[in-house]
């Protein structure tokens, strides 16, 4: 007899919800002497946002179950779909193809009772510098033009992109600019930012021109605007959204731009949910007094957050454009209504409070010790036994994992389902596999 087990759902949500609001997302691991076999499925709790945090070395599965959660959240039952809207910030551009169905699986999806299938509920958004051309290559990588509104960014976001200090000559220079701006009020774009540099600022001559070639390296990234894309165009509920940011994952060498791209998306999505969930707290208030029922649609949707090799942008010890927001966003997000999905390969050089903020894991096989300390810290306060005894009985196969629930203070090991589309980002092979005799 299988029954379902919901990840992160507590105790009295369950008995007023049962099974609603939860999405498939793997089977549960079950070891009788030495047969191995998959029992309980395994439902991972969509009524309430939740920090997954996914770790395992290279090729484990991450991006993969990433992709399997995203799928889950949208195809959720309508009324709890559009509630819910998934935001995967996409550094390796791999995530529109979730528009196809993945094919190349069917046989393991067959072997799980399931078909593949694309979803036509997926947007992709790509920088309007690159949109043209990215939609010229092929239509579906493309769907939305996005942009970053130059009025957003303050002086020492500027000198984070360019790797000056704020208290040097070039980044004094780059704070009387956009104070001038702010005292204006209007907004503003990186041609204006230069005309001023260069006609009314007092700085050295040699100061303006290293300003100037920055700010023209900046323009010509395509992806500062003066309006710049509204954040609830971004989080379009019942909706993959996909933020592709991978063109700039290998050209602009010390300038992090990813990271202040998330940093400037983690903020405005905290604003927003969080003057909504007031709004949201006052109309469950008056209601209350009224005894009229609550509307069911939110306004701006709860919102899934999901970021890839995260190590890369809140590295232990030292600090990028989207440190601050981004672990805000974990450590505060969840009670105005964000939810986070976190993978790295490296837990050992995360910040330790982002592993002990996140109230699931999905451990997939990790074998330095550094990244198995890190897991263990966690599990420490409610498990006796070593996470390496875990990893060291599972299946070595990819999508094989553990999965730690601190709502419900228990550990499972998990196989995760193959995914319904296409999973892009597999490593290249140097030949197709050989033919098999009929
Ligand atoms: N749950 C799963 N079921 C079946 N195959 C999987 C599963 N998870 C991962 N894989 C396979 O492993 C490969 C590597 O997964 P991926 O998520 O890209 O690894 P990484 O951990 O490096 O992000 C995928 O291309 C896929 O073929
Ligand atoms: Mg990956």
């Amino acid at each position: 007899m299988t029954y379902n087990v919901v990840i992160g759902r507590n105790i009295r949500d369950t008995e007023i919800y049962g099974d609603l609001a939860t999405t498939f997302i793997g089977k549960q691991y079950i070891t009788m002497g030495n047969l191995v076999s998959l029992g309980n499925n395994m439902m991972l709790d969509a009524l309430r946002p939740h920090v997954v945090l996914i770790a395992g070395k290279r090729g484990s599965g991450k991006s993969y179950t990433m992709g399997v959660i995203a799928e889950g959240l949208a195809s959720l039952e309508t009324e709890v779909a559009e509630n819910i809207t998934s935001l995967i910030i996409d550094t390796m551009g791999i995530y529109w193809t979730m528009k196809s169905p993945n094919y190349k699986e069917s046989k393991i999806l067959k072997g799980w009772n399931e078909e593949p299938k694309g979803f036509k509920n997926i947007k992709v958004f790509i920088p309007k510098g690159s949109f043209d051309k990215i939609k010229e290559q092929n239509p579906s990588m493309a769907d939305v033009p996005f942009s970053i509104s130059v009025s957003d960014l303050s002086s020492s976001d500027w000198c984070d992109i360019f790797g000056f200090s704020i208290n040097d000559e070039y980044g004094i220079t780059i704070n009387k600019v956009i104070e001038a701006f702010v005292e204006d009020g209007a907004r503003y774009d990186i041609k204006d930012i230069i005309d001023r540099l260069t006609q009314e600022i007092a700085a050295s001559d040699i100061v303006k021109e290293a300003v100037k070639q920055r700010f023209d390296a900046a323009n010509q990234w395509g992806i500062f605007d003066k309006e710049g894309t509204p954040i609830e165009d971004l989080l379009a509920p019942a909706t993959i959204n996909i933020l592709d940011i991978s063109l700039y994952s290998h050209s602009l060498g010390e300038f992090n731009l990813r990271a202040l791209v998330i940093g400037l998306l983690a903020q405005k999505i905290l604003e927003i949910r969080t003057l909504e969930r007031r709004s949201e707290e006052l109309e469950e208030m008056e209601s209350s007094v009224s005894m009229a029922g609550t509307k069911a649609k939110k306004e701006i949707p709860i919102v899934w957050l999901f970021i890839d090799e995260v190590h890369e942008f809140l590295p232990v010890g030292s600090r990028t454009a989207a440190t601050a927001a981004l672990s805000r966003v974990i450590k505060e997000g969840r009670q105005p209504g964000i939810g986070l999905v976190i993978a790295t390969q490296q837990p050992g050089k995360l910040d330790t409070d982002i592993i002990t903020q996140s109230d699931i894991i999905i451990s997939q096989h990790v074998t330095a010790k550094l990244d198995i300390d890190a897991l263990n810290t966690v599990m420490q306060t409610y498990m006796a036994t070593d996470i390496k005894k875990y990893l060291a009985e599972l299946p070595k196969l990819p999508g094989a994992c553990i999965i730690l629930d601190d709502n419900s203070e228990r550990i499972y090991p998990v196989q995760i389902k193959p995914r319904y589309t296409w999973h892009g980002g597999e490593t290249p092979k140097s030949v197709p596999p050989p033919e098999k005799p009929q």
